[in-house]
């Protein structure tokens, strides 16, 4: 049923990424290798989302930064900023308009069940802004202001792209008549439907097989970050989390082993293959000997994405003419869906 909503408006896909700090391999093989691929298939738009940064505290010199940092990472990995839209998200201000609406849309009950919300806030939710807990409304508007009809993301944003979808639901519930009125239906929004695939769906901390791979983690040990060389990803995976066994020859044998599951998982994705196939050539291996060649397929697949971000990183001119011009093709697409939704709601304009 969701597959036939969505099949009456034209396919596009929209993600986002924080500009907050080093991107690691979680953001890498979770969405950035994702989004990489969708652009053969579907119009893209790739947002480097400095408003749902600002969540938290940002130095502002760090967060200019970052935006570019960002931009970068995706163009090395091979996002085409010509065939598809690249731009952050502060430039195009329907942003902010549809993520208002979508604040009067969605209910206090619905925010209070966001497990992002509530490990970001950690025990002292007292101090948190307000603009961490609306974060995902503003997600939402992200999505559907491009009608949106797929989200790459990892696994930690499942239950974002759930209240999306109950955001578009209870909008065209809202006004259904005022939609049919106007002749925008029979339905408004799009229910977009996340793209969470393969074996790094959720990639784990290096020293902690049971904690995702984070930007905020205090060990940069538990994480690969992009920008890393030869050296420190060879350190990192060295020191990396292991238990005594050797790799086992079947998946099911990862079972309870968190760690060995997170470098078969990575080495899985990186290789473009399944942990079973992994397996079937590492079985019965020492982490040791593993360990090895995860190493150099990591860096033959990652050292030509850190080397092209430092060659971008000395050219911001260039980044800051992808970003300009992505804005601009963004507002075509955002600007009539929200002046549509003003006519829907009501305003005088
Ligand atoms: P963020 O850095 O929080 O903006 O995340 C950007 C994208 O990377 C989102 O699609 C996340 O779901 C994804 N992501 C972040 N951390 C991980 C991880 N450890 N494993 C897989 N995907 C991740
Ligand atoms: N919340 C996402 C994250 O932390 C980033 C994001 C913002 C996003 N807007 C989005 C992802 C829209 C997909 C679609 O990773």
């Amino acid at each position: 049923m969701t597959d036939d909503i969505a099949a009456t408006f034209e396919p596009r896909v929209f993600s986002g990424v924080q500009p907050t700090g080093n991107l690691h391999l979680g953001n890498y093989l979770g969405a950035i290798v994702k989004f990489v691929a969708l652009q053969e298939t579907h119009p893209c738009v790739y947002c480097v989302v400095d408003m749902h940064a600002i969540t938290v505290f940002q130095d502002p010199a760090e967060l200019q930064k970052s935006i570019r940092e960002v931009t970068a990472a995706f163009l090395a990995a091979g996002i085409d900023p010509k065939t598809q839209i690249v731009f952050n998200q502060s430039r195009v201000h329907q942003h902010a308009e549809l993520a208002w609406v979508f604040n009067c849309i969605a209910r206090l009950g619905w925010m209070n069940r966001m497990t992002q919300f509530k490990e970001k806030a950690g025990k002292d939710r007292e101090n948190a802004s307000l603009g961490l807990y609306a974060y995902p409304s503003l997600m939402a508007a992200d999505i559907l202001l491009y009608k949106a009809t797929h989200v790459p993301v990892g696994e930690d944003q499942k239950q974002h792209l759930e209240l999306t979808r109950d955001i578009a639901q209870k909008f065209d519930n809202d006004y259904r008549d005022r939609i049919a009125e106007l002749g925008f239906g029979p339905r408004f929004f799009p229910l977009p439907e996340p793209i969470i695939q393969g074996p790094a769906t959720r990639v784990m901390s290096l020293r902690d097989g049971t904690k995702k791979m984070s930007k905020s983690d205090p060990s940069d040990l538990s994480r690969i970050n992009l920008a890393d060389d030869r050296d420190t990803l060879a350190q990192k995976l060295r020191k990396a989390k292991t238990d005594p066994e050797p790799l086992p020859s079947e998946v099911e044998g990862l079972s309870g082993r968190p760690e060995a599951e997170n470098l078969v998982g990575i080495y899985a994705a990186l290789a473009g293959t399944s942990a079973a196939a992994v397996l079937g050539e590492y079985g019965g291996s020492q982490f040791s000997t593993f360990k090895a060649s995860l190493t150099d397929l990591a860096v033959e697949k990652l050292g030509p994405v850190g080397a092209e971000m430092k060659r971008l990183a000395a050219d911001p001119a260039y980044i800051d003419g992808v970003l300009a011009s992505g804005a601009e093709r963004a507002r075509v697409i955002a600007e009539p869906v929200m002046t549509a939704v003003k006519d829907v709601v009501g305003f005088l304009r």
